[in-house]
């Protein structure tokens, strides 16, 4: 689409959820009260324009959750970081008045190569928790890949969808459990599995600590079987027995494809290949694990280079900018996951809030490949790193 075409659209579709701001304060975790003027979503120009008014609307403890990383939060730091020190290479005098960011991922066409990480605990963050954030991501157009750790069941989520979802798969202990949880997940419409790796322990969560955090009463986890029989805590979490055998196992009992999210390693981008999963995601996590594992665009080179193309990577961690998707692309992935940015739309605005955000991304994104002269994803390659 045109991109003049495109930024009308984004302009008038975002202002509906002008009159859902709303102030917060010493709150209850999902609670607003309601009526006092905040700025009208058009007046929010850049996706980090979200994150003080989402700030302001949590409560401490929804705060910490959403904003806080392990230990010292390097990670956390280093992602954005690793983006910012990247330079572009503009290139200029190429037709760019189309600019397409369609893609096909496993065999799904999708507009624009932006999905919505799995990220827990939606309630804590907006009082129409997940349905919310599902009405959220058809707004946008975007890929939804909802989390285990959800608040929501996946019949009401799905319910509420008007996109595509994925499904996150924390693997618990129980075999029998997560077998029905993932038919459960086949049933809902989910299209593909996203077995989550790199968390056989859950990392020093101090800032969660510090604010108490515990979620809120009333709420539910229907598909954390391990925390919900005791056998893991919120903040200490993890299957610690997990190998490549539960991958394998998974592959058996069911007939979505199964990708793998926290690879940073190369070796285990091979193994991954060798197991014949149908992606892989270069994550760290949002830093809430490892800390001091490098940042995810750090990483990714060496990724798609040992992955040369067998099957589709991609990567999240930092992303903020639609410049962020394009040196990813650059380097190899098929596709970005952003986390905190919609959340920060949620807690602001809700599912509008969601679109927005994605919007913007996405208005970047446009902008950034007809400055460096790409009008297709096909176009962007390393070249359009600088040096
Ligand atoms: C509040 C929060 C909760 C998260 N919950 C999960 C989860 O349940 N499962 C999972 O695989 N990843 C989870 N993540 C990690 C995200 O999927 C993603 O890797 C990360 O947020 C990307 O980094 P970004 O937040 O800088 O975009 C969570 C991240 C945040 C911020």
């Amino acid at each position: 689409m045109p991109l003049s075409r495109r930024k009308a659209l984004v302009s008038t579709s975002t202002l509906v959820g002008a009159a859902f701001l709303l102030p917060a304060k010493a709150q209850s975790p999902a609670a607003r009260s309601p009526g006092t003027a905040t700025p009208p979503l058009a007046d929010l120009v850049s996706v980090s324009d979200f994150e003080p008014l989402a700030e302001e609307r949590l409560s401490e403890v929804s705060r910490a959750l959403v904003k806080g990383g392990a230990a010292d939060e390097l990670t956390v730091r280093w992602n954005r970081e690793a983006f910012d020190q990247i330079r572009l290479r503009p290139r200029v005098l190429v037709d760019v008045s189309r600019i397409d960011t369609g893609l096909t991922l496993l065999g799904q066409r999708l507009p624009f190569p932006i999905l919505l990480a799995p990220t827990a605990y939606h309630a804590m963050v907006h009082p129409g928790g997940e349905a919310e954030t599902a009405r959220g991501a058809g707004k946008a157009g975007a890929l939804w890949v909802v989390s285990s750790a959800t608040n929501t069941r996946l019949d009401a989520i799905a319910r509420a969808a008007t996109g595509p979802l994925w499904f996150q798969l924390y693997v618990q202990s129980d075999r029998r459990f997560v077998t029905d949880v993932v038919h459960e997940a086949e049933a809902a419409g989910c299209r593909a599995l996203v077995v989550t790796v790199d968390a056989p322990v859950v990392g020093p969560r101090y800032r969660q600590m510090r604010a108490k955090f515990k979620l809120s009463p009333g709420l539910s986890l229907p598909y954390m079987d391990d925390v919900n029989k005791g056998r893991d805590s919120l903040l200490r979490g993890g299957n610690t027995r997990m190998t490549w055998a539960e991958i394998e196992w998974l592959q058996s009992v069911t007939r979505l494809p199964v990708l793998l999210k926290g690879i940073l390693n190369p070796d285990d981008a091979e193994r991954a290949v060798a197991s014949r999963v149908a992606g892989i995601i270069v994550s760290n996590h949002g830093g809430r694990m490892l800390d001091t594992a490098p940042a995810t665009i750090a990483a990714l080179p060496a990724v798609t280079e040992r992955v040369a193309g067998r099957i589709p990577v991609l990567v999240d961690g930092g992303v903020r900018r639609g410049t962020d998707i394009l040196k990813a692309l650059a380097f190899g992935a098929n596709a970005v996951l952003i986390g905190r940015p919609y959340l920060h739309g949620l807690a602001a605005a809700g599912a509008d809030g969601v679109a927005r955000v994605v919007a913007l991304l996405r208005d970047e994104l446009e902008q950034a490949m007809a400055l460096t002269g790409r009008p297709t994803l096909a176009d962007i390659d390393r070249s359009v790193i600088w040096g």
